[in-house]
Order: structure tokens, then sequence, then C-alpha cells
């Protein structure tokens, strides 16, 4: 009896996480399937489809160091970046010009997306991460 109950208990807990969890993916999943096209459209055409970079000129996204510093990420999409920097080893010393045609939840969708895709999987920016960093819109 004490075995049954405590399997019963044990599956309902696993019912609630689960159910908990997929509302929060659902909401993961549909930021990273808008940051597909925002960062096709906004961030490809110098960072590379495939998040490579281009030769000496655009860093890689792909396995770079920043991937891991949301807020460094957030602040260089919106107001854009200068100087010299290293990334994966290498130097590069190019201006990226400030996007500021982006919304705070744009941002968030293409963290999400690039993290998903090159970098720390599990990593969820939200919209109210974005705000908190750049102040709300
Ligand atoms: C006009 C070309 C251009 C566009 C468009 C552009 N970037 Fe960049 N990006 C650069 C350059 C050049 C650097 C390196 C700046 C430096 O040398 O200081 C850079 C640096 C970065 C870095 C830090 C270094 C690294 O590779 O990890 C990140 C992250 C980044 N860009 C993300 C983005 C994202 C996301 C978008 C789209 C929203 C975007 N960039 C759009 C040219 C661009």
């Amino acid at each position: 009896m004490m075995k049954r109950l405590s399997w019963a208990a044990l599956a309902a807990l696993f019912v609630g996480s689960s159910a908990c969890q997929s509302g929060e993916e659902i909401k993961r999943q549909k930021y990273i399937t808008e940051g597909i096209l925002l960062y096709q459209t906004n961030c490809a055409n110098c960072h590379q489809k495939d998040g490579k970079g281009l030769e000496a000129l655009y860093p890689p996204i792909a396995g770079s160091e920043y991937l891991s510093k949301p807020d460094s990420i957030i602040h260089i999409i919106r107001h854009g970046q200068q100087g010299p920097i290293v990334v994966n080893g290498k130097r590069y010393n190019r201006p990226m010009p400030p996007q500021t045609h982006l919304s705070n939840l744009e941002i968030a969708e293409i963290v999400s997306y690039i993290n998903a895709e090159w970098g720390q999987k599990d990593l969820f920016v939200d919209v109210k991460y974005v705000d908190r960093v750049l102040g709300k819109q």
C-alpha cells in the first residue's frame, strides 16, 4: 500500500513539473522561431547564416564566448560595438552599427535563438530580462 501511494505521488509530481516546463518550453520555442527570421534579416549579412562570421571582417557568433554573456550581447545589439575585440582567439576591429530599430522583444528573440543554435542550449532570455538590461521601452 505504501509503495503504491508513493508511486502515485511521484507520478503526480512528474506530471505537475512537466506541464509547467512545457508552458515555458512553448514560449521559448516561439522566441526561437521569431529569432531565426530576425537573425537572418538583421545579422546574417555580416555574421553569416551559419554564424561563422566572415574571414577577418566579421567575428563568428557560433561558439563565441559572448554567448555566455547575454547582457553584453544585448548591449552590443542595441548600441553597436567598436574597437578591437578578440573572439575565439582571433582579433577583429571593425564597427558593428547599432540596431536601434529592434525592439526589446526582438532582441530577446534573437539572443534566445543564437544561444539555442550555437551556445548555451537552455539559456532563455525573455523580454523582461532585456527590459532590465536596457530599460523598459
Ligand atoms: C554591418 C555588419 C554587422 C551586422 C549587421 C551585425 N553585426 Fe555583430 N558585429 C559586427 C562586427 C564588425 C563586430 C566586431 C566589432 C568590433 O570589432 O569591435 C560584431 C560583433 C558582434 C558580437 C560580439 C563578438 C562575437 O562575434 O560574439 C556579437 C555577439 C554580435 N556582433 C551579434 C550581432 C547580432 C545578434 C546582430 C543582429 C542583430 C549583429 N551582430 C549584426 C558586424 C555586424
